[in-house]
């Protein structure tokens, strides 16, 4: 029997890990702009918009920014992040995620991404997981990011599901928050296993907590 009828996956750091690229493109531009960062500041862009991720990176900086100066910025890292992406290939999704998905879906749960990201698509087809998900949520579908529950609710939305008939799988602490606050279960890998109503070591646990 199935504790839930379906699963909803934060992406980045979830299913694959994109944290290198992201730090990458951001130390790129604050090198440009001569603003100081490194992967201690990083690590708190886990599950943060990309705006939102723009200024904790701007808090190190002594000027000040106008709305367009910030959006050719984020613009720029997006052009730079995009550009490594391509360095991902269907390699890069590990045996372990990719058994469970299958095992998931043959017991008959519904699979749905609920990300802060606005290339999720482009992600899950450089993965070949274009077309794997039941439904889609992401930045592109969202006015208000994690750990408002927005993503989540629309995610189960689009799956025709109510929220307690869901658990969402999050490595951010952001990502549980917005699960708690929108009514799910939550299971947590990393940072979030600390958070999550189900913590995980490795992501095949979940073959255990979502079916009895
Ligand atoms: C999240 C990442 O999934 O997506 C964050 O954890 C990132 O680090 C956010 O800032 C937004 O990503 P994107 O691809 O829209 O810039
Ligand atoms: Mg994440």
């Amino acid at each position: 029997m199935n504790r839930y009828q379906g699963v909803i996956f934060d992406l980045d750091g979830v299913l694959c890990f994109t944290d290198q690229y992201h730090y990458q493109a951001w130390k790129a531009v604050a090198d440009q702009l001569g603003v100081y960062f490194d992967q201690t500041i990083n690590n708190r862009l886990r599950g943060v918009s990309r705006m939102d991720s723009l200024e904790i990176i701007l808090e190190r900086s002594d000027r000040t920014f106008t709305t367009e100066e910030k959006e050719a910025i984020a613009a720029q890292k997006n052009d730079l992040y995009r550009q490594l992406l391509h360095n991902m290939s269907p390699a890069d999704l590990s045996d372990e995620v990719k058994s469970t998905l299958q095992v998931l879906r043959a017991a008959g749960l519904k699979l749905a991404i609920g990300s802060s990201s606005k290339n999720t698509r482009f992600i899950l087809e450089r993965l070949g997981l274009g077309d794997f998900f039941d439904a889609i949520s992401d930045g592109t579908n969202i006015t208000r990011s994690k750990p408002d529950p927005q993503v989540f609710t629309m995610a189960a939305e689009f799956l025709g599901l109510a929220p307690e008939k869901c658990l969402v799988v999050e490595d951010a602490r952001a990502g549980i928050e917005a699960a708690d606050a929108g009514g799910f279960d939550s299971a947590g890998l990393g940072e979030a296993a600390d958070f999550a109503r189900y913590p995980m070591k490795s992501f095949g646990e979940l073959k255990d907590i979502c079916m009895e």
